[in-house]
């Protein structure tokens, strides 16, 4: 079964047709973080706009790639939950439109599943390996951790999703956006933080990069928040590294935010930033393994969204469960926004038995929990 995936959730405009849930045919992403680093942030309205004028080129180039003609698709995939409102409805309206002209079945996915999906996608290269890769069994834990979201589900079997921990204030990758920008590094701020803690500073308002020693983890010592259970807060350690770089500058907690990033040297930049990721991740790992130990029959890990794609993360979590448990993470090009997860979860949703929605009147919600 090919699915043409399309997802506009937030800033990525991008379609992708994919076979029986894992093979990709195509995946076409425009990312549209060169426009909002001027910004420092999304901005729902030019988002919109953005996705306008670029979904069908794009889903025109993903048809291409994949060698299908519409005769070959079987369905079409939209994002259709949560996400900003504007960017929602191009791609929504979009779907439904091609599915009526080419009388297509039309599968409606949330944003976190797909996330969680892009576990399933075949990262082998058939010109290396013929070998495929081991997919998770269940039942499984999955920490998704993204810009707007840091969820822990527990998944029984395919298509059942129960939230078991989630945030109470700030999304993980926000934690990561809001420091990067105290810390005067560019948007999106996850990067740029996993690159300053390298020692390699790039600036917000400036094209110049400034090599330094890697940051020290250890320099400045930041709380773990204390919530109880499985949930997180993350805007109290943003807020720990506002005051600390603040009272490292010797600045009263009055002093602006924004003033504070030229004032740092590029060394403190880099100390901040090693010292912050290793705080973050290691929030993150409490938490998981208190997720483990409740739920002590599950048999993998699978670990999704944005903040994914980190390599420290990567490497402290792997180390981690080694000879423990299996560990899962996406391809890198999918840890971030795409469309071949869509496909892919519409498969696993459609081969349980999910029925197609009517094509006239699928609407979009910009709130809504995984279910
Ligand atoms: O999943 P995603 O692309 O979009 C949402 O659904 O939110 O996640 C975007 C988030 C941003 O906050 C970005 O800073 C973060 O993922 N991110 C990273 C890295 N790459 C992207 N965070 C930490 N390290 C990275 N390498
Ligand atoms: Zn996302």
């Amino acid at each position: 079964m090919k699915i043409l995936g399309i997802e506009t959730s937030c800033d990525e405009t991008a379609a992708a047709v994919v076979e029986n849930g894992s093979k990709i045919l195509s995946n076409v992403v425009v990312s549209q973080i060169d426009i909002f680093a001027r910004y420092g942030g999304v901005i729902p309205e030019i988002a919109a706009r953005s996705h306008l004028e670029t979904i069908l080129p794009v889903i025109e180039k993903s048809l291409k790639d994949s060698g299908c003609t519409w005769t070959d698709i079987d369905a079409i995939a939209v994002t259709h939950t949560p996400g900003l409102l504007g960017s929602l409805l191009i791609g929504t309206l979009t779907a439904r439109t091609l599915a009526i002209l080419h009388d297509k079945p039309l599968y409606p996915v949330h944003h976190l599943k797909s996330h969680i999906y892009a576990n399933w996608l075949d990262q082998s290269d058939p010109q290396i390996s013929q070998v495929s890769q081991s997919l998770p069994s269940f039942p499984l834990i999955s920490l998704i951790i993204s810009g707007g979201h840091t969820q822990i589900i527990y998944m029984e079997k395919h298509n059942s999703f129960q939230i078991i921990g989630t945030t109470r204030d700030d999304a993980v990758g926000e934690c990561f956006d809001k420091i990067a920008k105290i810390l005067g590094l560019p948007y999106p701020g996850g990067p740029a933080i996993a690159k300053a803690a390298t020692g390699l500073i790039g600036f917000e308002y400036s094209p110049e990069t400034i090599q330094v020693h890697p940051g020290a983890p250890n320099k400045y010592s930041l709380p773990h928040p204390k919530v109880d259970g499985l949930d997180f807060s993350f805007s109290g350690l943003k807020t720990a590294v506002l005051r600390t770089v603040q009272s490292e500058l010797k600045k009263p907690i009055s002093f602006p935010s924004h003033e504070l990033a030229k004032l740092l040297s590029p060394t403190q930049i880099a100390n901040f930033s090693a010292s912050f990721q290793t705080t973050a991740i290691n929030i993150l790992l409490e938490k998981l393994n208190l997720a483990l130990d409740q739920y002590s029959a599950v048999k993998s890990i699978v670990i999704s969204g944005g903040v994914s794609a980190n390599d420290l993360l990567r490497s402290t979590f792997s180390d981690f469960y080694h000879n423990k448990l299996p560990i899962f993470f996406p391809a890198k090009q999918f840890s971030g926004d795409n469309a071949a997860m869509v496909a892919s979860a519409a498969y696993f949703e459609i081969i349980s038995g999910k029925e197609p929605e009517n094509p006239y009147s699928l609407n979009i919600y910009p709130r809504s929990a995984i279910q």
